[in-house]
């Protein structure tokens, strides 16, 4: 997400951070800000767009002396990109300046505390009320302020603090969101990620959660959420600059495939209070969304298949027909939609062209949109009658990961949520299942330990030509996402399968040999899936199949399993994502293929 910085030292800092910052281009960011510590106290030049805008209004750093600051790179998440929503971010005294990563859960309550006592705001940003936070509790001293403010923060945090009063000092302090500092010879640095800090240093401390460190250019000082002093052991960089930019992993694919936990805790945990879920609609009343008598889903590639799985759940859960569309279709379809119909149109990017046509082909004819969106203030996001952002952070990778996982935690969120307003579950078995999307990230987490074994398949499966996918209802969507993950970036063509219509054609395709990825996790079918791949292995077939971890009757088939843990329903769809995905990453990886990059692919597709 965001990249942070931060200098102290002797050498003039702008033209430092600048350049800092510059390391940290690949997090993606659609602004660029500096907080200089000068003669004058705090100057502050923030701009919408490329770090080149900021380098030339700043001349390079030049109009901005002064030997401390803190600048930021911004991936937009409260408020779209705009010159005022960027950061740093001021309190309104000028006595503040803040730089964050992560999000404020609880902002607007703060908001409202500090407007009462007469804080005005400038942006629309979550940030902007850490400032004035700290500032509120300022009395003199920046560490005791940045503490009293910081213990009132709900949601994620990696901040870089300046006070105008302290030209000698700047602070640090993260939660749930990366910080780490660097250290020097009479001077010292704050970063999000290890490139920004490799020209200059290579001894690093990483904070731990909630340790707060005080930097000055005679050297750095961490306590823990205590106050205790910390001693921290500085820790030895020898990677290049190309493998810390991901993070130490090979490939960006990877390192979003390991961000999925986090990813989607963004995505969940801001919308979940006292155990009921707020959306934040701002326009779709509820009444809207108790009128509604159809929804309808419209994406590409793997965002339909996205919405192909909510499709089971949604129409389950609310009683009410749900389609999914193929957005390039649907805007030439003349498509049944009326005002009572509800449009989800879904999209990582939001600037999809066949997906921004459907989205205004659904509005013309009167029905209500939500988009589900990664990046604030894209096309799709601003054409919407209502955003529900994945807060997955930027997504490098072609190949969608995180994005698909986060998109598919949102249409969770709007099943329970609209399921209460529509009365269509009982109280214990909302609470059951809202319970069950808190404890997802977890389990996102335990599904990650299987990636020694998707690489052992991979290496036993990599030089074949052809894969297939099979499964039933929900395991059928999931199939659908876990084939276009390997073809697109293994290139070995694989089809998925409604496991029901083999024999209505597709059978003739196994011999021995062939590799069938049979998905098993939908326990009310699972019995017709033993069938199936009973079916497919008399002809020879290979079957790698995924199963609960109580199932026995799929192991006594298959050849190769793959143990799932047993959880709610709801987020059961989260689950077999996350090895199919590390399939396809290390059969890719085995051909020595353009992982990052597929051959004739592009991350944002924004042509017909
Ligand atoms: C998936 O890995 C692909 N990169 C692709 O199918 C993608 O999901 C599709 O192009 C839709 O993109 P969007 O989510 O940005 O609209």
């Amino acid at each position: 997400m965001c990249g942070i910085v931060g200098y102290i030292g002797p050498k003039q800092a702008a033209p430092l951070l600048l350049e800092a910052l510059e390391k940290l281009e690949y997090r993606g960011y659609d602004s660029a800000g500096l907080a200089i510590l000068g003669g004058n106290g705090l100057s502050v030049c923030k701009a919408k767009g490329r770090l080149s805008v900021l380098f030339d209004w700043t001349e390079g750093g030049a109009t901005m002396p002064g030997t401390a600051g803190i600048g930021h790179t911004r991936w937009a998440t409260h408020g779209e990109p705009s010159d005022v929503n960027s950061h740093p971010h001021l309190s309104h005294s000028g006595r503040v300046a803040v730089v964050h990563n992560g999000i404020v859960e609880n902002y607007a309550e703060l908001r409202e505390f500090l407007t009462e006592h007469g804080y005005e705001f400038q942006s629309d940003t979550d940030t902007e009320i850490v400032a004035q936070l700290v500032d509120f509790y300022y009395h003199g001293d920046p560490v005791k302020a940045v503490r009293d403010a910081e213990s009132l923060l709900s949601g994620s945090y990696a901040l870089g603090i300046a006070f105008a009063a302290h030209p000698d000092l700047l602070i640090a302090v993260r939660k749930d969101s990366p910080l780490i500092l660097g250290l020097g010879e009479g001077e010292n640095f704050i970063a999000s990620d290890i490139p920004a800090l490799l020209k200059h240093t290579r001894e690093i401390v990483r904070l731990d959660e909630r340790e707060l460190a005080v930097l000055t250019r005679a050297g750095v000082s961490v306590y823990d959420r205590f106050g205790d002093p910390v001693e921290k052991a500085p820790e030895h960089i020898a990677w290049d600059v190309s493998a810390a930019e991901k993070g130490g992993y090979a490939h960006f694919m990877l390192k979003e495939i390991m961000e999925q936990p986090t990813a989607i805790r963004n995505t969940i945990s801001p919308r979940i209070k006292d155990g009921e879920i707020d959306l934040g609609l701002v326009h779709i009343t509820e009444e809207v969304i108790r009128a509604i008598d159809k929804i309808n889903i419209v994406a590409c590639g793997s965002a339909s298949y996205v919405g192909m799985t909510s499709q089971y759940m949604l129409s389950k859960m609310l009683h009410v027909p749900v389609t999914v569309e193929l957005a390039s279709e649907f805007r030439y379809s003349d498509p049944v939609v009326d005002e009572k119909t509800l449009t989800i149109v879904i999209s990582q990017s939001g600037e999809t062209l066949d997906t921004l046509f459907a989205l205004r082909e659904a509005k013309r004819r009167g029905a209500h949109i939500i988009s589900v969106v990664n990046v604030v203030g894209s096309a799709i996001a601003n054409e919407s009658e209502d955003v529900l952002y994945t807060w997955a952070g930027p997504e490098i990778a072609v190949a969608t990961t995180k994005a698909y996982s986060t998109q598919l935690a949102v249409m969770y969120l709007i099943a329970l949520h609209f399921a209460r307003l529509r009365g269509t579950l009982s109280d214990a078995a909302l609470s059951e299942a809202v319970a069950a999307l808190e404890a997802l990230p977890a389990l996102v987490e335990e599904m990650l330990g299987k990636r020694e074994q998707m690489q052992y398949l991979a290496s036993l499966f990599f030089n074949l030509r052809d894969i297939f996918f099979i499964g039933r209802n929900i395991d059928y969507a999931l199939c659908l996402e876990g084939s276009l993950k390997l073809k697109e970036i293994s290139y070995i063509h694989s089809e998925a399968y409604a496991a029901g219509e083999l024999k209505h054609g597709t059978i003739s395709l196994i011999e021995p040999g062939t590799l069938v990825i049979a998905l098993c996790t939908h326990a009310p079918l699972r019995e017709k899936m033993v069938s199936n791949i009973r079916e497919v292995k008399a002809r020879g077939a290979v079957v790698i199949a995924f199963t609960d971890e109580n199932d026995a009757s799929v192991p006594a088939v298959a050849d190769h399993v793959i143990a799932l843990p047993s959880c709610a329903p709801l987020v059961l769809p989260s689950m077999p994502l996350i090895p199919l995905q590390l399939f396809a990453y290390y059969v890719a990886l085995l051909k020595g293929c353009d992982i990052d990059k597929p051959r004739n692919l592009a991350k944002s597709v924004t042509v017909e």
